[in-house]
């Protein structure tokens, strides 16, 4: 199976394989959203039904709840879970200081809930992820539908004095149609190009009415998981200030999701 993925799937596989050998049994685990977290949610179903792991998962979208239950992970609600023992989601970006850019899946709101509710987050990514400086990618701004347009105008206004590179705002869209969150909401994509002080404008955004959440993620990250198309995958742990380096054999994965 694993011969047959491009390369940019293979790092997403192995960094998602290293991370899922992470959760221990009886663990109460918040599952992310994305093409990373999806392989993610594949690995933890092989455990569950090759080890018997016992696990409880908490989504962040109807997508990774949907292909959880698929794969046969007991799904509940974070109102039942309450706290998280770990979170592992994908990232669209992430810096040094594991501060991310999330929310290109549109659905950073619940991201941000359950990395909140976690004692401890695990980015996991492929190489290209990894930037200098966030921004490049859009920043993806949640907003509730009433009065979208007055809020994108407000946004404007306060990315005059922001300390970015770019100021061009769309609203995202999915088949002709404005998207639609989860949550009901509509999703604003800043395009910024350089994040000089993303703390800064993750706390002006979120102060503003109509914003809900904003795709920023500072400080929440412990550590990140880094895979590479030849098997490698690299750990940093901000909190430890470590690095750590493994290898995943794909011979071991064979036919790991044929029945997928
Ligand atoms: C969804 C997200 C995803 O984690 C992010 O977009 C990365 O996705 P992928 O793993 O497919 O590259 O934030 O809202």
């Amino acid at each position: 199976m694993t011969g047959e993925l491009s390369p940019i799937d293979k790092a997403k596989f192995v960094a998602a394989k290293r991370a899922a050998e992470m959760v221990e049994d009886g663990m109460r685990v918040g599952l992310g959203t994305g093409s990373t977290a999806a392989w993610l949610v594949r690995h933890l179903g092989d455990r569950v039904r090759d080890e018997g792991l016992r696990i409880k998962g908490v989504r962040t979208s109807a997508r990774t709840a949907q292909l959880a239950k698929q794969v046969g992970i007991d799904v509940i609600s974070l109102n039942e879970a309450g706290t998280l023992n770990i979170t592992i989601d994908g990232a669209d970006e992430f810096d040094g200081k594991l501060n991310l850019i999330k929310g290109g899946g549109g659905a950073l709101l619940r991201e941000k809930i359950v990395a909140a509710a976690s004692e401890e987050v695990v980015i996991i990514a492929d190489a290209a992820k990894e930037v200098g400086t966030l921004g490049a990618f859009p920043l993806p701004v949640e907003v509730v539908p009433f009065g979208w347009t007055t809020t994108q105008m407000l946004i404007e206004e306060l990315l005059v004095s922001a300390d970015v590179m770019g100021r061009r705002i769309t609203l995202r869209m999915n088949n002709g149609k404005p998207f639609v969150t989860d949550e009901g909401n509509h999703i604003l994509d800043l395009h910024l190009s350089r994040i000089g002080n993303a703390r800064q404008l993750s706390m002006a955004l979120n102060q503003m009415p109509g914003v809900v959440e904003n795709g920023l993620f500072v400080d929440l990250c412990d550590k990140v998981i880094i895979g590479y198309s030849d098997g490698r995958v690299e750990t940093r742990d901000i909190n430890e200030g470590t690095v750590s380096e493994d290898l995943i054999d794909f011979a071991e994965t064979e036919n790991l999701f044929s029945d997928i």
